[in-house]
This record gives C-alpha cells, structure tokens and sequence, in this order.
C-alpha cells in the first residue's frame, strides 16, 4: 500500500506503544525501511506484516488493532492532514458518506498510482443508509468500522453504526453496514 499508509501504521505505534515496540515490530516483520515515503508504494505484503506483528507483539486482537488503526487514521492524520478534503466533501457525516463512493477518486488526485477501495450508498429511508464496501484486499472491514467510527466523531454524529454481513463477491471482499442517523 501506499507510504502513507504505512507511515500511519508506524504513527500509530510510536505514539500509543513507542519506540522499542515499533522497532521489534518493524524488525519482525522484515522491513528494512526506518522510513516510509509519502511519495511510495509498497507490496500490500509490507503493510499486513506490521498489523500482523504488531498484534503478536502488542498482545492486542488483529481486528482490534485494525479497528484502532481505522479511528486513528480520521482523528490524527486526516484531522491533522486533510480536514479541508473531508468537509470539502459533506458538511455532516450522512453528507459525507453519500458522497464516499467517489472519495478516493479525489485523493488520488494526490496519490494517483492507488488501488483504492470501492463503495456503494444506498438510502434505505430518510434516516437510514445502507453502505457496502468492497476490496480485493482481505480482512480489513475492522479498518472501515474503526475509519467510520472516527468519521462519526469527527463530524459530530449520533448515529449508530452496525456491521451487519461480510461475504465475498467473485474477487472481492465485501462488508457491509448500516447507518441510523
Ligand atoms: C482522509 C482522507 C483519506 C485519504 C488521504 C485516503 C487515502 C488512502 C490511501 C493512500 C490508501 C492506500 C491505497 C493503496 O495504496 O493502494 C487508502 C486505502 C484505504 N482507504 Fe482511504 N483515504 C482517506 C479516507 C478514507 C475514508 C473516509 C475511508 C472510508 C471507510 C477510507 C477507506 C480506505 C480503505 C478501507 C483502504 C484500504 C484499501 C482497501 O480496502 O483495498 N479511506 N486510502
């Protein structure tokens, strides 16, 4: 995935775990980079072994982690990094979430060469949406439970989030939630 990605993941762990916990990771999981480019991409093969080490080392559940990974990436690097993107986009969190099925078409206006993820937003009433998500990539619904937990704070919202079914469709992954506002 992209470095910033990873760069993320490296934030996450010196921040809330420091130093020495980050290196036994880093080492663990053959990553010879101390540094990650924001201006990089790297096999997806990278960023799986920091979450699958981290959670070895830090005693902490894989999809846990991810779910902790996925609020940190809103509330300290978007908040931090591209508060102007997310409210470009919705001026609350039901605003903002219809429009997220063509969100990443935007960043890769700053990281053109991502395979990002897709969504789709069906309205199943005034209150109530549907969202779908879908990824060639395995195992990372906890990410956007943690991502939309995170939106939910960052815009203000009382709404409930619940992750109702994950399955897969032909080569992709696919979760999806509901959206009670
Ligand atoms: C705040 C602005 C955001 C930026 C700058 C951003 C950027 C990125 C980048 C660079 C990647 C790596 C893709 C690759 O290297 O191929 C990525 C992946 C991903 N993004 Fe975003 N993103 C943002 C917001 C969001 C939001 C709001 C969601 C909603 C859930 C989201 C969900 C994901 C997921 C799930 C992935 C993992 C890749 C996959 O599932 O296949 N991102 N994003």
């Amino acid at each position: 995935m992209h470095g910033v990605v990873n760069q993320a993941i490296e934030g996450l762990i010196l921040e809330k775990y420091g130093n020495e916990a980050w290196d036994e990771i880093r080492i663990a999981s053959d990553c010879q980079d101390t540094t990650f480019y924001n201006n990089q991409n790297y096999s997806d093969s990278v960023t799986y072994a920091l979450a699958i080490n981290a959670s070895k080392i830090l005693n902490i559940e894989l999809n846990d982690l991810l779910f902790e990974f996925g609020k940190y990436w809103v509330l300290t690097i978007a908040q931090e990094k591209y508060s102007v993107l997310l409210r470009s986009v919705g001026n609350n969190l039901n605003e903002f979430l219809i429009q997220l099925p063509n969100f990443h078409s935007r960043v890769m206006l700053y990281y053109p060469n991502i395979i990002p993820p897709e969504f789709k937003v069906t309205a199943i009433d005034d209150h109530k949406i549907h969202l779908f998500y879908y990824s060639k990539r395995p195992g990372l619904q906890p990410f956007v439970a943690g991502i939309l937990e995170g939106l939910k704070v960052f815009f203000e919202s009382t709404c409930i989030i619940t992750h109702i079914e994950s399955g897969s469709e032909s080569e992709y992954h696919k979760s999806l939630f509901e959206i009670v506002f």
